[in-house]
């Protein structure tokens, strides 16, 4: 059987993690673009250098133009501006909203069968656009957030409980942005949920609070410290979690930005929810049911990133 072929849209801090990762766990062969001349060849050759050390069989190239996506299974796309310390992602809309413009129309043209992550940020607005002008089906266009979101909770959780991240599963909804929603009652410790953690006195309410504080700021605290940019090694790790639960048909139950079609009241929108993703791209859409405080956060969340694509519709009105 034919490798699979890996296209990596954008090949900087994440795009060249991406592409290490998905070599290293023999996902298939590799394409990392870029607009930069260069970039994506020098870490193609690189990272196909290290192959032998590491022992995986990946054919992996760089290009500048974008027939070299032609046929790719997957895409996951980074192109775009990062974050900058002070800089909001919602900053990021314009300039972004451009080049999912140009990666668009690039994935219609060569690659409409592939199943496409969205890294950019802002997000949810920008996955959103990407499905519009690229013109795929909706299931097989999803955003990259909840699993780094989530991922973070658990991290969080497991380092103040000196437990395994193996043992810690949670959920963050929602929009990619502070007022995500991590789902406190839907998280568990071996199998705990977290409200009867505190119950039991292994958790104080205090140190719970802080540490969904902590997620809902995780992005901007790595933007903090890194100064020249925001995260890349979790972002990456999320996103080959979701195009190998995809290539695989793991239909493993994942947080991704995706479009709902009535679920949660809401039509067309892009956000967070928990979804199957197997060899259809999203298979199914959970509908969490949600109590009150939940669905406020959600609404508020949901609010965030309606208010993007309103403004996306005024930056580009063939959106609309
Ligand atoms: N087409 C293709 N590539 C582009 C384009 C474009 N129109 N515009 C910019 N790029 C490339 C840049 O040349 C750069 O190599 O996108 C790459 C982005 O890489 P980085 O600046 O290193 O950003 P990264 O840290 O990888 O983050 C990418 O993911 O998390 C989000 O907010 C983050 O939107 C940002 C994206």
């Amino acid at each position: 059987m034919a490798r699979k072929k890996i296209a990596l849209i954008g090949s900087g801090q994440i795009g060249g993690t991406l592409a290490h990762l998905a070599g290293l766990k023999e996902l298939g062969d590799i394409v990392l673009f870029d607009i930069a001349e260069g970039i994506p060849q020098g870490k193609a050759l690189d990272i196909a250098e290290s192959s032998p050390v590491d022992g995986f069989d990946a054919k992996l190239s760089g290009a500048n133009g974008y027939e070299a996506i032609a046929g790719a299974d997957v895409i996951i796309v980074t192109a775009g501006v990062p974050r900058k310390p002070g800089m909001s992602r919602d900053d990021l809309l314009s300039i972004n909203l451009g080049v999912m413009e140009q990666v668009g129309a690039g994935i219609k043209q060569y690659a409409p069968n592939a199943f496409v992550i969205c890294i950019t940020n802002p997000l949810d607005a920008m996955v959103w656009a990407l499905q519009k002008f690229s013109g795929l089906p909706a299931n097989k266009v999803v955003g990259m957030a909840g699993v780094l979101d989530s991922a973070r909770f658990r991290y969080f959780l497991a380092e103040a409980l000196n437990v395994s991240v193996k043992d810690v599963h949670a959920m963050t909804l929602g929009g990619h942005g502070d007022d995500m929603v991590p789902l406190v009652r839907h998280s568990t410790v071996g199998g705990i949920p977290l409200p009867d953690l505190v119950k039991m006195g292994l958790l104080s309410q205090e140190k719970l609070d802080a540490i969904v504080e902590r997620t809902r700021k995780g992005g901007g605290e790595i933007v903090a410290l890194l100064k020249t940019g925001s995260a890349f090694y979790a972002p990456a790790a999320s996103a080959i979690a979701m195009a190998e639960s995809y290539l695989k048909d793991q239909k493993r139950i994942l947080p991704v930005a995706a479009q709902l079609s009535g679920q949660y009241g809401l039509d067309g929108t892009y956000v967070g929810v928990p979804v199957v993703i197997g060899e259809n791209g999203v298979e199914r859409i959970f509908e969490i049911e949600f109590d009150e405080a939940e669905k406020a956060m959600f609404a508020k969340s949901v609010a965030s990133v309606s208010g993007l694509i309103e403004a996306c519709k005024q930056i580009k009105p063939s959106l609309a």
